[in-house]
């Protein structure tokens, strides 16, 4: 079996580093394609070098643009790609971004059939680009790999269950496979001068607050009022935004870090303060409790016992949400029924 992955933007290259060696394992053979949709080193090249992340075949060089200009040429370069190197048995894609949705729809037209990591998520706020480009990815595919139960249940209600499968979350793979050498590559004390639970962690690059003063105003705002310093690694995209809103003293803005860094990170914060899909997990999955910096998230299962909160941008809200403390134990969260989601990914492709 041969199958074409495409990849392209942060969270997909940790996806990649949990997936690709179940593959491998698995003796599927795997072309890997990296869209060019990140391109700083900060958010690719790192990720590569740092998690054995086999080199992609081709870039295809497709960098910033409106959602079609990038949506339409990584179609572009990616059929031309796939004409000329294929056939291939399937494609894969992860996750909800423009490259995601790009592979999905060449993958389709081609009749080539299409495997969906992280599928059924649902925010049901189409405002999200994001959410635009999972449900037409979820329709076009063959494999819906389900990360929880949740998400199965969102695709029964859109009547595609018979291609279902819960496999459980690649980047709770990812965490299993990567925490012990983010300690040991990355100590605490080689990331931030602060201790352990004395800082708040956070990142913000949606464009519901980064394309929104008011938003960007209201969390920096909140910011200056919390009793720790918030370090802040920066996405290019914030980094862009910011000139003209005031920066609190207790804000550190640094450079995007790595994935260990952020595992390191994450580990030893006090609480997590992010927009992100990926991070909010990672907290939750490191007993970190963590404030969601929007009006709602793929995974209410965060939600009970208060070890997640959504606060939007809401500067009150934010501090408000600080103080509150977990009320009991989690719930269980990406656990796949066979142990590793990728393995058993890797197993469902084999078929
Ligand atoms: C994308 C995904 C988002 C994911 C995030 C992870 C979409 C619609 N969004 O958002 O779901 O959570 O990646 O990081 O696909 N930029 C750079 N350098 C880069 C990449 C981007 O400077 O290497 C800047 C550019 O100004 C660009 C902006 O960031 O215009 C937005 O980049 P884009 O790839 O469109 O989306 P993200 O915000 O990164």
């Amino acid at each position: 079996m041969h199958v074409c992955t495409l990849v392209g933007a942060r969270p997909q290259f940790i996806k990649a580093a949990a997936v690709s060696p179940a593959l491998k394992e698995a003796g599927i053979k795997e072309t890997l394609v990296h869209s060019g949709q990140h391109y700083d080193k900060l958010l690719s090249q790192v990720f590569f070098d740092e998690l054995g992340v086999p080199a992609p075949v081709v870039n295809l060089e497709t960098g910033s643009g409106s959602h079609a200009t990038q949506t339409g040429y990584i179609m572009v370069r990616l059929e031309k790609f796939i004409n000329e190197t294929g056939p291939y048995d399937a494609v894969i894609v992860y996750g909800d971004t423009n490259t995601t949705l790009a592979g999905a729809l060449v993958a389709a037209k081609g009749n080539i059939p299409l495997a969906h990591v992280e599928s059924g998520m649902r925010s049901f706020n189409q405002l999200m680009p994001e959410e635009i480009n999972r449900i037409v990815t979820d329709r076009l595919s063959k494999w819906l790999f389900a990360p929880t139960e949740i998400a199965t249940q969102n695709l029964k209600q859109e009547g595609l269950e018979e291609n279902t499968i819960l496999v459980g979350d690649v980047m709770l793979d990812a965490t299993h496979m990567f925490v012990e050498r983010a300690q040991e590559l990355y100590p605490l004390e080689s990331v931030t001068r602060h201790h352990p639970r004395e800082y708040f962690l956070s990142t913000i690059h949606r464009p519901s607050n980064t394309d929104n003063e008011e938003n960007l105003r209201g969390i920096f705002d909140a910011f200056g009022q919390l009793p720790l310093p918030v370090v802040l690694p920066l996405h290019p995209r914030t980094k862009a935004v910011l000139t003209g809103i005031t920066i609190p003293d207790n804000v550190e803005v640094t450079r995007p870090a790595s994935y260990l860094e952020m595992l390191t990170l994450t580990l030893n914060a006090n609480r997590v303060i992010t927009d992100s899909g990926g991070l909010q997990k990672e907290a939750y999955w490191f007993g970190v409790p963590c404030i969601i910096l929007r009006e709602e998230t793929e995974y209410p299962e965060m939600f009970k016992n208060n070890w997640s909160i959504c606060t939007g941008a809401n500067e009150q809200s934010i501090v408000s949400a600080t103080i509150v403390k977990p009320s009991g134990p989690q719930c269980r969260l990406g656990e796949g029924p066979e142990g590793y989601a990728s393995a058993m990914i890797a197993r469902s492709l084999a078929g």
